[in-house]
């Protein structure tokens, strides 16, 4: 293939990237975007802040135009995120015990519902573990309404999304060293032997010098593959781009069955939440950089 997204589509996967409604009339932006990929994931509008700004008012208009746009011209969506204990509005962050479970389940099963049959996968939970070397659970408002928490967010999705592929979504989880990888392994080992309803993780990737790729990640992809989930690279940039290591990660991905697809967290350096470091696949002007060119060689 020429592009992104029908190379990956030639191996049964797909080449997303992360949209913001506010520069779908940007036609450079959107020419790239309709030319290179076909999944998409919204970058901030389908969040709880932006999908329930007031407790019981749900707002989907930003949403619905990145998704309209994307099932259009035939690309796929991921959904993300429908419970998340950052980007919660006010009303939320205010909340706990089970008057905050509550209002998650009611969250998680209306958006689900808004969008049902519209998203192929969805990140039902985002981030819930800790850093470091506790393997614990992140400390959060969530959190603290009982450990369950996750499963019970499983559940209402699936509920109300039959259809949709459920996944648990997390940064620094690609080091298949590292405790908090291996918390999130045993807690999707666990969900299978339980039979809850998750079918995917996704690995976020944001790699910097802080947390750089390392090369056993293809052994966390299958690793977790094995447990008989799919795994997405659902958020990837990288510090500076390098182009040997975007070719490493979309080999690694490529080389697991399971692996349905890379997604990167958006188009020009100067889309990105760390323009800084200039960690994308086209430059500020549109361009594709040599790293753009290393994946679409590795596809
Ligand atoms: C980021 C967005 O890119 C920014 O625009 C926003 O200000 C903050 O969130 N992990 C996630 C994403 O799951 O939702 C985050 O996106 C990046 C880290």
């Amino acid at each position: 293939g020429t592009t992104l997204g029908a190379s990956a589509a030639e191996k049964g996967r797909y080449f997303g990237t992360a949209v913001a409604a506010n520069k779908l009339s940007d036609s450079a932006y959107t020419t790239i975007l309709n030319r290179e990929f076909n999944s998409v994931t919204p970058e901030n509008e389908m969040k709880i802040d932006a999908t329930e700004p007031q407790q019981g008012r749900f707002s989907y208009g930003a949403a619905d135009q990145i998704v309209s746009h994307a099932r259009s011209r035939g690309m796929s969506v991921r959904g993300h995120t429908l419970a998340w204990h950052s980007q919660q509005p006010g009303w939320m962050q205010s909340m706990s015990g089970s008057a905050l479970r509550q209002a998650m389940l009611n969250h998680v099963t209306q958006v689900a519902t808004h969008f049902r049959g519209q998203v192929v996968a969805w990140d039902v939970v985002n981030e819930a573990f800790a850093d470091g070397s506790s393997g614990a659970r992140r400390d959060s408002n969530l959190q603290r309404t009982g450990n369950d928490w996750i499963e019970a967010a499983f559940r209402a999705a699936d509920a109300a999304d039959p259809n949709a592929k459920l996944c648990y979504n997390d940064y620094n989880t690609d080091n298949w060293t590292h405790a908090k990888t291996q918390a999130v392994y045993n807690m999707v080992r666990d969900f299978k032997s339980r039979g809850v309803p998750i079918d995917c993780v996704g690995f976020q990737s944001h790699f910097n010098n802080d947390s750089p790729y390392n090369s056993n990640y293809r052994t966390t992809l299958s690793s977790f593959a094995a447990l008989g989930v799919d795994v997405q690279v659902t958020e990837l940039d990288i510090q500076g781009a390098p182009a040997n290591t975007y070719r490493a990660v979309v080999e690694d991905c490529l080389a697991v069955a399971r692996c349905n697809g890379v997604t990167v967290w958006g188009i020009r350096d100067s889309d990105s939440w760390r323009a800084s470091q200039t960690p994308l696949l086209f430059n500020n002007s549109g361009q594709k950089k040599a790293a753009y060119d290393a994946v679409l060689a590795a596809l």
